[in-house]
């Protein structure tokens, strides 16, 4: 059975107060695809503010620190950005893995530490250009599933993984058709290992150089249940087309 679509923006380091016109744009067009989850996750310090701009649409984070609080400069806890009106928050971004040198057991603590609390969690993979060219792709996702997967998925919060292949992201580029219907088989097989029946309900997203043009295709591929998406997330002329790809 197909899963309900979920597409989540990532503004990254983008988005200042007078952005919060084109969250709400995006929100409102957002309305016309209720087949469809949507989502803006946007920098920490804009977080309340886009959250009170657009009651019951799902603003999220892009990163959570693993504790509950404590002397940690600087960083965010799940309860903050719960309390700040975020629904869900992005975990293990390449970006994050590779600048602020993230490891899986990092990722995965911040995975569950933001599950415990009801945050949904959209946790990120994906291989390097040079991984995937030694045929290593498969082996590198399903390491990092390995170990950053939270113990348990229940009720309380959502899991969802993106597959996002470092090379396709801000790059244009993006795998073939069959490279990705591939690696999501695989991530849908990982997950029904490790979860059994509630592995088949966790959605997997793709990431990376996602635009109108190509979003179609992407969604039609098996086990494709969304997308992350950066550059294009940022207007409502190009996000809005992709939520309408999915619908
Ligand atoms: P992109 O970024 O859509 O700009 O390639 C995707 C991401 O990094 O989540």
């Amino acid at each position: 059975m197909a899963l309900k679509k979920l597409v989540a923006g990532n503004w990254k380091m983008h988005g200042l107060s007078s952005d919060l016109d084109e969250v709400r744009v995006i929100a409102a067009a957002a309305k016309d695809y209720p087949g469809v989850d949507v989502a803006l996750c946007v920098p920490a310090i804009l977080i309340e503010r886009a959250a009170r701009a657009v009651p019951g649409f799902a603003i999220g984070g892009q990163d959570v620190h693993h504790a509950e609080k404590g002397p940690h400069t600087g960083c965010t806890s799940a309860r903050m950005l719960l309390d700040a009106g975020a629904s869900l928050t992005i975990v293990g971004h390449s970006e994050r893995r590779d600048a602020q040198r993230e490891s899986d057991v990092e990722v995965k603590a911040k995975t569950q530490s933001a599950l415990s609390v009801g945050l949904n969690v959209i946790l990120c993979v994906g291989e390097s250009l040079e991984a995937r060219e030694r045929g290593a792709a498969l082996d590198t996702v399903s390491a990092q599933l390995d170990g950053s997967l939270p113990d348990t998925v229940d009720d309380k919060a959502e899991l969802a993984i993106a597959y996002e292949p470092i090379w396709a992201i801000g790059t244009g580029k993006i795998p073939t058709i069959d490279e990705i219907r591939d690696m999501h088989a695989a991530i849908r097989a990982r997950l029904r290992d490790r979860y059994a029946v509630a592995g088949a309900g966790v959605r997997i997203l793709y990431g990376g150089s996602v635009k109108a043009s190509n979003a179609a295709e992407i969604f039609a591929i098996a086990d494709v249940d969304g997308a992350l998406v950066g550059g294009a997330s940022l207007k409502a002329a190009d996000f809005i087309p992709i939520v309408a790809a999915a619908s």
